[in-house]
């Protein structure tokens, strides 16, 4: 059985000091807690700050974006090794508003992918479908070529840290969670997609998380689901009240 692994994203949310606090609270309410993993992801100018708090503590932190080349001139963007080098050990990469808001493509999240594996950052590597492509029969199709275009050409020994979170685009801050069984049939394919390049020993070990408009109250339902491992959570992650209720909802029996 593997165990939950729970991670908040704040996006473009809260302040420095909303933030240390959070961390300080998180890491109290967690201490001796071996039955879940959970991490958070802060803005990049949070980071050294709040990994700084979490260090030696069961909290990992990500990253919610990187670059993918190594330095150079890049005005306004942050590197793998940066955000390594103030304590991060997660990134998550190809999440749903990279895509959309900032254009994203599946090689430019390949070459990211790539580039934090090269400096052992573990990439939370984020998939999902529109409204549309769903409505018009094609999530698999989507999914498929999300997962093929994002781990192109990397070998299975190089991934033995991926994590992937599969967020339906129209859950997202809508308030729509995909139902636990829905949700369930897009992570088995994801998982057999996976097994399909990379060998089914690969996949079962394989964390898939879900995410879009997870709540305290549909946390435990979701977690239930035999393919889903762990929970993206975005807006009901911003406040430390919530989060913490996510985080016993599925650490409960
Ligand atoms: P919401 O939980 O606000 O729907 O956001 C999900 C998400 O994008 C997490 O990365």
């Amino acid at each position: 059985m593997k165990k939950p692994f729970i991670v908040g994203n704040w996006k473009m949310n809260l302040t420095l000091k909303q933030g240390v606090e959070f961390a300080g609270l998180l890491k109290n309410s967690l201490y001796g807690k071996r039955e879940i993993i959970c991490g958070i992801c802060p803005p990049f100018v949070f980071l050294k700050e709040i990994c700084k708090i979490l260090e030696d503590c069961n909290v990992c932190v990500a990253a919610q974006n990187i670059h993918s080349e190594r330095n150079g001139a890049y005005t306004g963007e942050i590197s793998a090794l940066m955000v390594k080098e103030v304590g991060c050990t997660h990134v998550l990469i190809g999440h749903s508003e990279r895509r959309h808001i900032f254009h994203e493509t599946d090689s430019f999240i390949n070459a990211k992918i790539k580039m934090a594996l090269s400096v052992t950052l573990k990439p939370i590597f984020c998939i999902g479908e529109t409204l549309e492509e769903r409505e018009s029969g094609r999530t698999k199709e989507v999914i498929q070529n999300q997962l093929k275009g994002g781990l192109h050409d990397i070998r299975a020994d190089r991934l033995k840290e991926l994590v992937i979170a599969y967020e339906p685009v129209w859950a997202i801050g809508t308030g729509k969670t995909a139902l636990p069984g829905q949700a369930n049939e897009v992570h088995a394919f994801i998982r057999n997609t996976v097994a399909d390049a990379y060998g089914k020993d690969f996949a079962t070990s394989l964390y898939i998380q879900y995410g879009g408009s997870v709540k305290p109250e549909n946390a435990k339902e979701l977690m239930a689901q035999p393919e889903i491992d762990g929970l993206l959570v975005g807006g009901a992650s911003i406040t430390f009240e919530s989060f913490l209720k996510i985080i016993e909802a599925v650490s409960k029996d």
